[in-house]
């Protein structure tokens, strides 16, 4: 059985081990720019130990982001910011991953520290929003997006296939499509959100047709010996679960067919009115059962950072990486605390030389 620390490899990449840095949005862009913010933050999450660092939501387009300070990957200026930080995780000895999406009806919010909610329509900063269909997400949310057109539908899937491009002359080697939370992607797919009456409407595989058709063009671009991933969500707590699973698997299956690498199995968060049973770990069943029934390698996240529960999840075959978020933004060397807490006692495994050849040797006297 594979544990934590154990390698992972997925077509021409091999992760160190299986600690990924779950995408974390910092919120610190101007214009989608990466800054010095971004290189030192992900270079010292590389340089804690992690296997993969997977760069934050970053918006196809301008209007695709959530806050104003969300990275974007919109043209060449966006790659070239993000080309040295790219560059950076790989000297760490980490596998450098972006991930790749558009905020759809939550776009157009203050960052989570200035409200989380969407900018007063008198706000300069904001911006008109779009969505399958007419209706707002609600809550801090009220924004009404306008229902993309088929005109828009394919804007979208040619920026999401720009983005991906971009992604990969840069030199990322991981990519990982948003499709969950309740982003632009999700959206198409959750009943809450979409109410057309097209061909990406009613249905689920109706539903399912806008993140199909944008995997498929991507594959088209993606080198096949990078890996291709999604994070999506199967599930939204809101009392019709297991309808949305089965759904949800279905269209994971398809993915598989277009040529999905990986999956990273998540909430849906369409609705304010789901009722999350949070605990730790407790997504980790659905993801088992997602990769049981799809055969796809895959990954989960939420709550799952003691080093114990996260190894365990992998060594009981239930995930083949974890992901983890908020303990490495308090810890970004949680990896070595999580090798010394399962016994571990060789910090170069995970820590590069200057860090420690010191510990090593503090440890042994
Ligand atoms: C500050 C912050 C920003 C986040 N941004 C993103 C994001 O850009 N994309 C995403 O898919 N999830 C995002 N998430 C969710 C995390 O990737 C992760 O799934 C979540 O924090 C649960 O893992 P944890 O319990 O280990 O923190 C974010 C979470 C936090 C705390």
């Amino acid at each position: 059985m594979p544990t934590l620390f154990e390698p992972f490899s997925l077509k021409g990449v091999t992760l160190r081990n299986r600690i990924a840095v779950s995408p974390m949005c910092q919120y610190m862009a101007t214009d989608g720019l990466a800054n010095d913010w971004h290189q030192a933050h992900y270079t010292s999450l590389a340089r804690g130990g992690a296997g993969l660092v997977i760069v934050e939501a970053t918006a196809v387009s301008p209007e695709g982001r959530i806050t104003p300070g969300c990275l974007g990957l919109w043209s060449d200026a966006h790659a070239e910011a993000l080309r040295p930080i790219a560059a950076a995780i790989e000297a760490a000895g980490a596998v450098p991953g972006i991930q790749i999406g558009h905020a759809g009806r939550k776009a157009s919010a203050n960052r989570p520290w200035e409200g989380d909610d969407h900018m007063a329509e008198s706000d300069p900063r904001g911006w008109p929003t779009i969505a399958p269909s007419a209706v707002a997400y609600g809550d801090g949310l009220p924004k009404v997006p306008r229902a993309m057109t088929q005109d828009d539908i394919e804007r979208v899937r040619r920026d999401f296939v720009a983005a991906a491009k971009r992604a990969r002359d840069a030199g990322f080697r991981w990519l990982t499509l948003h499709f969950a939370h309740g982003y632009l992607a999700q959206s198409f797919f959750s009943p809450h959100s979409n109410h057309r009456q097209d061909a990406y409407g009613g249905s689920a595989a109706n539903r399912g047709r806008f993140l199909i058709e944008t995997l498929a063009a991507i594959r088209q671009v993606w080198p096949e010996d990078r890996a291709l991933t999604a994070r999506f969500g199967v599930i939204e707590f809101d009392g019709r679960d297991e309808e949305t699973l089965v759904e949800s698997i279905e269209l994971v299956q398809q993915f598989k067919a277009q040529g999905l690498d990986f999956i990273d199995v998540s909430m849906g968060f369409s609705t304010p009115e789901a009722k999350i049973p949070w605990g730790p770990a407790f997504i980790a069943p659905i993801a088992e059962r997602v990769r049981r029934e799809t055969g796809l390698p895959g990954s989960t996240t939420w709550n799952l950072g003691g080093p114990e529960r996260a190894d365990g999840l992998i060594r009981d075959g239930k995930i083949d990486v974890a992901m983890i978020g908020r303990p490495l933004l308090a810890n970004p060397h949680w990896p070595y605390a999580a090798a010394l807490a399962l016994g571990l006692d060789r910090p170069s495994w995970v820590l590069p030389a200057p860090y420690a050849h010191w510990l090593e040797r503090y440890r042994s006297e």
